[in-house]
């Protein structure tokens, strides 16, 4: 089982949409079973609540269901349980290494370092703005998630 962890700062809007993302993806390969799937925020803000209309109707009308995900916050158990963490962004990057041990560092990676033909290394937080940047969240985590799963299921045949 690979478990893979998904962060921003809110847990509504971007890593959310990531785990949907990333979710269907590994169904579509037909490896489910070998993924185990979740997200996180480095703050508290949205604990227990469900992603952020807007991000739930993006990722609909592109295939996506994020309406069971449910905000919770980044654990220091998530540090060992997880095999990979991947920060949205270089602020939530910076938390999550200030929070891993020196045995869990290196599970914490830029998700965007992922992506192929992305010239950005940042998802940018969306919430403040209008629809499109839920759009170009989707591009980019589409694009991040491919080259992740790529990454994972050569790194589990080496
Ligand atoms: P997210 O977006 O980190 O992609 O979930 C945000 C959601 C909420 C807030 C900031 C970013 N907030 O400040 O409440």
């Amino acid at each position: 089982m690979i478990k893979v962890l998904f962060v921003c700062l809110g847990n509504i809007c971007r890593s959310p949409t990531a785990e949907g993302v990333f979710r269907k993806l590994v169904e579509e390969h037909g490896v489910s079973d070998q993924f185990e799937i979740d997200s996180a925020g480095t703050s508290g803000y949205h604990i227990g609540e469900a992603p952020d209309p807007r991000a739930i109707q993006a990722a609909k009308q592109r295939g996506y269901d994020l309406t069971r995900i449910r905000g919770r916050q980044v654990s220091f158990s998530d540090f060992d349980y997880f095999d990979i963490i991947l920060a949205m962004d270089h602020a939530n990057l910076g938390e999550l290494i200030a929070k891993a041990t020196s045995s869990s560092r290196d599970k914490v990676n830029l998700f965007l370092d992922f992506a192929k033909d992305v010239r950005e290394n940042e998802v940018p937080d969306p919430y403040y703005g209008g629809a499109k940047g839920f759009d170009h969240v989707i591009d980019l985590i589409e694009s991040a998630s491919d080259g992740l799963l790529n990454h994972l299921l050569e790194k589990r045949e080496a």
